[in-house]
């Protein structure tokens, strides 16, 4: 078989552009592609960090997309460190601002976010339909950003075209825009007809088997609905995501799409995240040198200016500070967290009142509660390996990749049931213990007090000399790689190019 051409398109993927998981992701996946053989590329925009960071040659110019846009061009370089092909769409008007991806520094969405990943979907779905010089036989999109790309190659007129994956990392996000979108575009505020066809969709496409979403347009919606195949990012989450609960208000679409919808649980970079080699924390340690762990809390104690305490254990969390994290949970129940003995250390960054809250408590008892804001890559690592837990007590999640980096650690997780945590952390039940299975700490329902009690039953065990060292190794020796799990999407675009 000829080799497997893939095209990764993307809002962000590390070291160029990260907000979250999905950053990891659009990085590590690729790569353990290409360790299969698969000439796996990645596609994103050029927001000056990425321009910044890698040396670009223009493959395209002029590329002019949708009316009162300025065209944009298409440059190709290598990703730094991996020397795989990344294209990347250079368009200052949309992507040339200081800020985030998706939101200005002070939080506030670009207003223009519709314009900015339309232009994104667009041109991942003319790598679809082979008008550049890669074709891939595949084009894989990520989240709503890509949306309406799968919409875009279906409708696309061209005789030989990739079939199209839409990945879902999140379906709280879903990109639902109204006739607004229209002025983005120079005209004046128009029905949703108009804009359909601004974008270049048929009229047709604007109904309830389209991308319809109560009298909006849904960029999700679109790509759930016109990809080839739907995946999500853990099969817990997958079933997740076709209940009410979950699915806001697309269970139903999904359910009709189920058997083409898979979940495939996401792998960690054991690279970056290898505490043997991690260049960002003070001491390396292994499986076999546990007590230098310790030595990177006593640093970490010392840094963020809390009390060396030897018998309490320190509680990590690392998190964008939004609904889905749970914070709303822990909250209530840090008076006694800290009154159990145990020392809390958070960095995150988003929803303000969230930040003033958990502010307000370290300023209160600096000695015993770490708060910092803002977004801090190496502080995470050695907030990773410092820790002797770490908390996600998230409400949703579709997988989480900081409770498998903390596994890797030697830092047990602390977790609520649901979507991929649900996955990935064993809970420590006797059965579990004796079976030599458990990772973690795991509790179910959306209550405070539940995550209370979790917290006093991982306090239990660390105290106890014989159990602690046995959790933190099932976790450390278990494989989190990408290996596995590329290798299932490598079957599954395989069985759709068959299909077709
Ligand atoms: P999500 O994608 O929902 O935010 P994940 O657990 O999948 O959750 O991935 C989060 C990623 O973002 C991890 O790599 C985590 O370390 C990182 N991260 C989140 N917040 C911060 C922060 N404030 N500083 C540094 N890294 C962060
Ligand atoms: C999203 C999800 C998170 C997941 C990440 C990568 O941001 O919130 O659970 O791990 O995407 O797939």
């Amino acid at each position: 078989m000829s080799t497997l051409r893939v095209l990764f398109a993307t809002s962000e993927a590390y070291p160029l552009a990260k907000t979250g998981g999905l950053g990891d992701v659009s990085y590590a996946l690729p790569t353990a592609l290409r360790q299969l053989g698969v000439d796996a590329r990645l596609l994103l925009p050029g927001y000056p960090s990425v321009m910044q960071q890698l040396l670009l040659i223009e493959v395209h110019e002029n590329l002019t997309l949708f009316p009162s846009v300025e065209p944009v061009r298409l440059l190709a370089g290598f990703m730094p460190g991996g020397a795989y092909p990344v294209y990347v769409i250079d368009g200052p008007k949309l992507y040339a601002r200081e800020g985030g991806p998706y939101q200005d520094a002070a939080g506030n969405e670009w207003p223009d976010n519709a314009v900015r990943f339309a232009v994104l979907s667009k041109i991942a779905a003319m790598f679809g339909s082979h008008q550049f010089l890669f074709k891939p036989d595949i084009l894989h999109c990520n989240d709503w950003q890509t949306g309406l790309a799968p919409a875009f190659l279906a409708y696309s007129q061209a005789r030989q075209r990739a079939m199209s994956v839409m990945s879902v990392h999140n379906m709280a996000y879903q990109g639902v825009f109204g006739p607004e979108l229209a002025e983005l575009f120079g005209q004046s505020r128009t029905d949703m007809i108009r804009v359909v066809k601004l974008l270049g969709l048929p009229e047709s496409s604007f109904s309830m088997n389209g991308l319809e979403y109560h009298g909006k347009m849904s960029f999700l919606k679109a790509g759930l609905h016109y990809s080839d195949w739907i995946t999500t990012v853990s099969p817990t989450y997958a079933k997740d995501i076709q209940t009410e609960a979950f699915g806001y208000g697309l269970q139903g679409l999904l359910a009709t799409r189920s058997h083409q919808l898979s979940g495939i649980l996401n792998g960690i970079d054991i690279d970056a995240w290898n505490p043997v080699t991690d260049r960002y924390i003070v001491k390396n340690y292994s499986i076999d040198m546990l007590a230098d762990k310790d030595e990177n809390k006593r640093i970490l104690r010392g840094k963020l200016g809390l009390e060396q305490a030897p018998n309490k254990p320190l509680l990590g969390m690392i998190t964008r500070l939004t609904y889905q994290k749970g914070i709303d949970l822990l909250v209530p129940v840090i008076p006694d967290i800290i009154h159990e003995g145990v020392q809390l250390v958070l960095l995150g960054s988003g929803d303000k009142e969230l930040e003033n809250r958990l502010k307000q408590y370290a300023r209160l008892l600096p000695s015993q509660i770490s708060v910092t804001l803002g977004y801090d890559e190496q502080l995470s690592h050695q907030i990773i390996a410092a820790s002797d837990m770490f908390l996600m007590p998230s409400l949703f999640e579709p997988c989480g990749l900081t409770q498998m980096y903390s596994m890797r650690y030697g830092t047990i997780p602390l977790v609520r049931r649901t979507g991929g945590l649900a996955d990935t952390v064993i809970d420590a039940t006797l059965a579990n213990i004796q079976n030599h299975s458990a990772t973690g700490f795991v509790f179910e329902e959306e209550d405070s007090q539940q995550l209370l009690s979790c917290i006093q039953r991982a306090l239990k065990a660390f105290h106890r000399k014989d159990l602690w060292p046995a959790l933190q190794s099932n976790g450390m020796t278990h494989d989190f790689s990408w290996h596995h799990s590329a290798n299932e999407y490598v079957a599954l675009y395989q069985r759709l190019l068959i299909k077709n």
